[in-house]
């Protein structure tokens, strides 16, 4: 079968990156622990027939509204299977995507092989620097980690980002009435904590939960604010009770004469 080919292909060959480098798709199969936990998540359906979110729809609008973006490469980081990437792609974006779930990127290419030599399987915090995407995407992905980790992704936006290029972020925001047991392992002086979970799907991971002070400390200096923070609460689905709420936000890459560190190093509390 053609998709099944296509797919043992897309794992197994190598492929060179947009500045030259050799990435390897799925060969290295799912990325550590976050990894595995999205892999077991994507085969017990998550997102599966879901649609896009509504802020889809403002990424689109905005990008569309800059022709030098919209003609240039975006990259779509922790693209999961496809339920905003796809319809991003669909509207015409050339838009790569990266996630650290081998599952999610199978289920991915098998649904659109149209797509695959678009994809890759890796933690985008190892990529090469390129500079040269005119746009990154990053839906429910920054929040993965503690509060460093969320500091260090937007420094490695920073540098996959050329000048003027335009940032969307969508995190959890510590408004969210946290669901499942867990542990609370990091308050920073600016509202925003971590917890590891030790229940639910994510049991065992760090995930952080960023207030607006904190979310804006600690994207930095390197980027422009374009969009300020919107927090948007949903209401859980029943069974299950209470409110989740994200964050969404639009940053610019500034240009590199007026570069800083991206990393804010005094924020912990
Ligand atoms: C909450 S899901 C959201 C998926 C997709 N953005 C969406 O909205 O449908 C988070 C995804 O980010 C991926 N991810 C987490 N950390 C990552 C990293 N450092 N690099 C690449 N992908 C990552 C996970 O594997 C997972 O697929």
């Amino acid at each position: 079968m053609v998709v099944a080919r296509q797919l043992r292909e897309y794992i197994r060959v190598e492929r060179p990156g947009h500045d030259g480098a050799i990435l390897r798709p799925a060969a290295m199969g799912s990325t550590g622990p976050v990894g595995a936990s999205w892999d077991a998540e994507y085969r017990r359906g998550r997102y599966a027939g879901e649609p896009p979110i509504a802020w889809v729809g403002t990424i689109l609008s905005m990008l569309q509204a800059e022709p030098a973006l919209w003609g240039g490469r975006g990259l779509y980081v922790g693209c999961g299977n496809g339920r905003n990437y796809l319809p991003l792609v669909d509207a015409g974006a050339t838009l790569d995507g990266i996630d650290l779930s081998k599952e999610a990127i199978t289920q991915l290419v098998r649904r659109r092989p149209d797509v695959a030599d678009r994809l890759w399987v890796g933690d985008f915090r190892t990529q090469p620097p390129t500079g040269r995407f005119a746009y990154l995407v990053a839906i429910q992905v920054f929040q993965h980690g503690d509060g460093a980790t969320l500091s260090a992704a937007f420094a490695q936006a920073a540098v996959l980002l050329q000048p003027g290029g335009l940032l969307f972020v969508r995190v959890n925001s510590v408004a969210t009435q946290i669901y499942h047991r867990h542990t609370v392992v990091e308050r920073d002086r600016l509202g925003g904590l971590t917890i590891r979970y030790d229940d639910g799907p994510k049991a065992g991971l760090l995930i952080h939960f960023a207030s607006r002070e904190d979310l804006l400390a600690r994207a930095g200096a390197v980027f422009e604010i374009v969009r300020e923070p919107q927090e948007v609460v949903m209401q859980r689905q029943a069974p299950k009770t209470g409110t989740w709420a994200q964050w969404q936000a639009v940053w610019r890459r500034r240009a590199p004469v007026v570069d800083q560190p991206a990393v804010s190093t005094d924020i912990a509390g």
